[in-house]
């Protein structure tokens, strides 16, 4: 029983798999993997999330939270390209674990990839419903509410409204524009790049020149009695919700077999992306909180809530640019669903190649050639889980379904240093085993500063996942049937 569960895939297999894969042409260079690693990290967390964790937990030290998960995220962030580098397959970390630590581990890291992805792409929806609705409203268009918040509020209370039709419409759309196949296209994703960072250029350059001092005083605002509730431990607390702002590192390491000379350009893209990623948040932060009381941030569309503080500028100047802030938000946060709508599917497909989910996640559309079975799974739950839900669990499920998928990537790197020394590894760690460690620490610290109530969602979240590992993929799993 162990040995079945613990098996491993042989990782010199797969490595060969990913050499002889001739299929992809490299056509990709460092630029572009670090402008589509913006494109994905840059999205909700920061035009949204950023001023409900400011309002709740941080204030304005949510800068200093921003950077601390920055740097966590950079450790893995290397343990992520060391292991694309040596294993350049699209499965990513659902892969790397079933080489390194079996096929439980395997399981359970893409059971929580599920909480990455889909429960991400439900709450970039939700984002990018607060920013639609609020779009319209500058317009001069009320958008009924009770269409656009779920039916209960983060608390368990009735708020009245049915579902969020904006973020169940816009789920859907992706949905199509992905069975259809219109894949990553680096060049449309190079465009969105540049409108997302303009939009934050731009209100970080107005921050910086109309804010006023007394919004930043306290900057780290004294802990209101509870753990996590402001003060240094809320500080902790807010970089583990922050984790969500620099979700999409990851996804880079699946273009290795895409990109030319991938062991120099795989790891240029994910840190070159995490360190521009690091600064433009903290200054998009501290620009937040300068323009507006902290307090006030707990809401749905927090950039253009800090431009509406702003004194000193005429009003058509500000309609407009709070105008560009949403419109700009809208296209940003779409790029950002659009990868994990992609990604999600082929993390289904490969656990379905493998035997651990039902073969027909494995089917191709007949005549646009992409997983749309899986598509459509994905998109559904997805749709169904943002229409009803409030994003501030989802972004918290989200949070720590990553960091433990962090922990397993950055474990895995540390075991097979030890297990497996004479691997080709075009791209090594520096300074392992320490980085791994301290990458996995980090995680581990910040997984432990979330609410008590996340721990139990996950739980609850990992106890289905084995019962379905211990019904189905236990028994269908491919790599004990090849040994029948
Ligand atoms: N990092 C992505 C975002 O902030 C998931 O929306």
């Amino acid at each position: 029983m162990w040995d079945k569960i613990f098996k491993k895939k042989n990782i010199e297999d797969l490595m060969r798999a990913a050499r002889g894969n001739q299929g992809f042409s490299r056509t990709l260079h460092a630029g572009n993997l670090i402008s589509l690693g913006l494109g994905v990290i840059i999205g909700a967390g920061i035009l949204v999330i950023t001023g409900t964790v400011a309002a709740q937990y941080t204030g304005p030290a949510i800068v200093i939270s921003l950077i601390i998960a920055g740097f966590a995220c950079a450790l893995t962030g290397l343990c992520y390209a060391e292991f694309a580098s040596m294993i350049p397959v699209s499965g990513s970390a659902y892969t790397y674990a079933y080489a390194t630590m079996g096929e439980l581990v395997a399981w359970i890291l893409g059971w929580n990839l599920i909480l990455e992805y889909l429960i991400g792409a439900s709450a970039v929806a939700i984002g990018w419903s607060g920013y639609f609705v609020s779009f319209l409203a500058e317009l001069g268009y009320q958008f009924p509410t009770y269409l656009a918040r779920p039916p209960i509020d983060d608390q368990g209370n009735w708020t009245g409204a049915y579902f969020n039709l904006p973020a169940v419409f816009i789920i859907v759309l992706l949905a199509y524009v992905l069975i259809i196949g219109i894949r990553e296209s680096v060049r449309f994703n190079q465009w969105i790049v540049l409108i997302k960072l303009t939009v934050l250029v731009i209100f970080i350059g107005i921050g910086l020149t109309y804010f006023e001092e007394a919004n930043w005083q306290p900057f780290i605002p004294p802990n209101a009695g509870t753990f996590g509730v402001f003060g240094w431990s809320g500080v902790l607390r807010g970089a583990g919700l922050m984790y969500f702002a620099y979700i999409g590192f990851d996804a880079i390491s699946t273009t290795a077999q895409e990109t030319r000379n991938p062991q120099k350009n795989v790891p240029i893209g994910i840190l070159g992306s995490l360190v521009l990623a690091v600064l433009i948040y903290a200054l998009v932060a501290l620009a937040m909180t300068g323009l507006v009381d902290y307090r006030k941030l707990n809401v749905a569309d927090p950039l253009a809530q800090a431009l509406d503080n702003v004194s000193g500028l005429e009003s058509g100047t500000l309609w407009g640019l709070r105008l560009f802030v949403k419109l700009g938000s809208l296209v940003g946060l779409g790029s950002v669903m659009l990868v994990l709508l992609l990604a999600q599917p082929r993390i289904f497909y490969a656990m379905g190649v493998d035997g651990l989910l039902p073969k027909s996640f494995t089917r191709l559309h007949p005549r646009y050639r992409t997983p749309y079975v899986t598509t459509l799974l994905s998109a559904g739950i997805a749709g169904l889980i943002a229409g009803i839900s409030p994003v501030k669990i989802l972004t918290e499920m989200v949070s720590i379904g990553t960091l433990l998928a962090f922990i397993w990537v950055c474990l895995g790197i540390f075991i097979l240093r030890y297990t497996q020394p004479n691997l080709e590894r075009p791209f090594r760690v520096p300074f392992a085993p320490f980085v791994p460690l301290l990458g996995a620490i980090c995680s581990i610290t910040v997984m432990v500063t979330l609410p008590i109530n996340t721990w139990l969602r996950l739980l609850t979240w990992m106890l289905l996942g084995l019962v379905i590992y211990g019904l189905y993929g236990i028994r269908n799993s491919t790599i004990h049937q090849s040994e029948k």
